[in-house]
């Protein structure tokens, strides 16, 4: 067969664009893109930065259900630190500045997280 080589050319064009909503929807999940703001105060999170990028959603259900459904009010990190399971006084007091960190990199990612009609925002990041 004659111009193989073009035909398997266009295959192959055509099966990358074909599938590119979906890598570049994988390649968007990778949100250290996004300039926000950290903690100028502190250099560590409870736990190492790589988890917690991936796994904060997680965390915080976790977080949740031992408040409410165990009462227990203590989480111990990895490295053995204790902290109080707390949204507001716990993350949020670190990333006082809920506009420039959580809400900067959800809405980069399309993520609107429903916590905020019962939890309160902090309004300035100071
Ligand atoms: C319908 C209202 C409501 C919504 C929506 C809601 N929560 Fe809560 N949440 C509560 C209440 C009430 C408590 C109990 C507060 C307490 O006893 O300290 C609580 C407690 C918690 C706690 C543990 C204690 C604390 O003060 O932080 C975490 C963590 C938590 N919620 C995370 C979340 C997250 C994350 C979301 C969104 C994905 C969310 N919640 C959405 C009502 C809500
Ligand atoms: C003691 C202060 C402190 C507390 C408490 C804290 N953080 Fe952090 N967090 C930081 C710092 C500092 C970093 C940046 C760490 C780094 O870059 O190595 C960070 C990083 C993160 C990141 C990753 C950001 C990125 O670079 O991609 C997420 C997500 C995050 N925190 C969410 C949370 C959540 C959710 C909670 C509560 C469960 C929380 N943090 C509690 C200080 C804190
Ligand atoms: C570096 C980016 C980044 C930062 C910073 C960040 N988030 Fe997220 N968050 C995400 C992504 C991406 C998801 C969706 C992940 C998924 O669905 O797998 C998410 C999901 C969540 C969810 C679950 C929402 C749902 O509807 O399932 C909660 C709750 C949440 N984030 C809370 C926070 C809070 C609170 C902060 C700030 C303290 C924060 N996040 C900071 C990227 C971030």
């Amino acid at each position: 067969m004659y111009n193989a080589k073009a035909v398997i050319t266009g295959i192959v064009i055509f099966v990358v664009l074909f599938s590119s909503p979906f890598w570049v929807g994988y390649l968007g999940q990778n949100y250290t893109k996004t300039d926000i703001v950290l903690p100028k105060d502190e250099k560590n999170c409870i736990e190492d930065v790589e988890f917690m990028r991936a796994q904060h959603m997680r965390l915080l259900n976790e977080w949740r259900d031992e408040a409410l459904r165990k009462e227990n009010r203590v989480y111990v990190s990895k490295d053995g630190k204790k902290w109080a399971i707390s949204l507001q006084n716990t993350c949020l007091k670190c990333h006082n500045n809920y506009k420039e960190f959580c809400e900067k990199c959800h809405v980069a990612n399309s993520v609107y997280p429903y916590c905020w009609t019962c939890h309160i925002i902090p309004t300035e990041g100071k």
